[in-house]
């Protein structure tokens, strides 16, 4: 049994995704676009029992961080049960969740009993209009609800994710100013393109406009940070504020990766921008012993590829950002 996950490039695999649900109560262009049909059927949805299962032996192999996501993961029934679950197996020092908060106010106070300490949430713009664009609904006053909600839990730190696009490009140093005023730290990202989503045209250079944001607001290299993810951070003078910007067409990250992807179905994506995948759910459902799975899980590591390639091959990854987990 290995003791750690370490890949040919001797890249250290230690923090698990694992998309819950891939079907979601928005409809973000770049993610999940208008009309999309090909959702898992619930028959096929690992069960709490089969995730937790798979956690474990992540967990046992060197995995430390665990992150929830989808398509929508609070729409998953009882989410804050497998969370619970996850955490009673005592091996991660890191349960969050990637959520889109419009149902926040109503599961916040159970995820945080349940053991998620920190949550980042996707907002793109604070104009409703603008909201209503990119996420096909009006959805702005339950984010808005839900990031309150979020607050008054106890969540910390609360990332926001904006996709910048060239739509909501000049909302930047709005969305800077309200973050910093209410305590959430704003990342920045550059825009992939998985499925057709034409994300590959909108993409902003997130590497040119941090230049600018540098030095409107006044901004220093922040060495440390809450979080394992590839946002590189910057922070305002006093410290109160920080901007997190994550560049994976202009300055991508690869290098220094370190997580895997479980989907909603039990399969398992060595990397967000590739096709190269391991099928942990049949696995499972066929009768494999754990030690069948861990081998799978380690022959899967070893294939893990060296880097995306969205620049060089923009088709090349068809399967949309809600099937992928993000
Ligand atoms: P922490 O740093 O632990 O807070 O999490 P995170 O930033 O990795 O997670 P989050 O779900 O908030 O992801 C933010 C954005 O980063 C999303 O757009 C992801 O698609 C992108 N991202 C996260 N991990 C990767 C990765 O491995 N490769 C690429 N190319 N993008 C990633
Ligand atoms: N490119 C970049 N980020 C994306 N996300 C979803 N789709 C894309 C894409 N095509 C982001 C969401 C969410 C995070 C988990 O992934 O905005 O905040
Ligand atoms: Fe890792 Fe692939 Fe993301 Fe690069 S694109 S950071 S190799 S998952």
């Amino acid at each position: 049994l290995p003791a750690a996950l370490i890949d040919r490039f001797d890249r250290k695999i230690d923090y698990l995704r694992l998309s819950v649900m891939d079907r979601c109560d928005l409809r973000c262009h770049y993610c999940l676009p208008k009309g999309f049909r090909d959702f898992a059927e619930p028959a096929e949805w690992l069960n709490f029992d089969e995730i937790t299962r798979v956690a474990k032996i992540f967990g046992e192999l060197g995995v430390r961080r665990l992150r929830l996501t989808g398509g929508e993961p609070l729409l998953r029934k009882n989410l804050s049960r497998l969370v619970r679950s996850i955490r009673d197996l005592q091996l991660f020092d890191d349960i969050s969740l990637s959520t889109n908060a419009t149902q926040l106010t109503q599961q916040a106070h159970e995820l945080y009993e349940a053991g998620v300490s920190r949550l980042n949430i996707s907002l793109d713009s604070l104009d409703p209009s603008m909201v209503q664009a990119i996420t096909g609904r009006d959805s702005l006053q339950s984010v808005m609800a839900g990031l309150d909600a979020a607050v008054a839990t106890g969540f910390s730190p609360i990332k926001i994710n904006m996709v910048v696009m060239a739509e909501n490009m000049h909302e930047v140093p709005a969305m800077t100013e309200f973050c910093i005023k209410r305590g959430f730290v704003l990342r920045l990202i550059e825009a992939m393109p998985m499925g057709v989503t034409g994300a590959a045209a909108e993409f902003i250079n997130l590497s040119v406009l941090r230049e600018r944001l540098v030095s409107q607001f006044n901004l220093i290299a922040q060495p440390t940070h809450v979080g394992g993810g590839p946002a590189q951070y910057w922070q305002t003078a006093d410290g109160k504020g920080s901007l997190g910007f994550i560049t994976p067409k202009s300055q991508h990250f690869c290098n220094t990766c370190n997580r895997v992807r479980l989907s909603t179905e039990g399969t398992l994506y060595l990397c967000l921008g590739q096709n190269d995948k391991v099928e942990l759910g049949s696995l499972m459902r066929e009768g494999a012993s754990d030690n069948e799975l861990r081998a799978a899980i380690v022959s899967g590591i070893s294939m893990k590829p060296e880097h995306h390639e969205f620049n060089e091959k923009p088709q090349q990854v068809l399967r949309f950002m809600s099937k992928t987990g993000g």
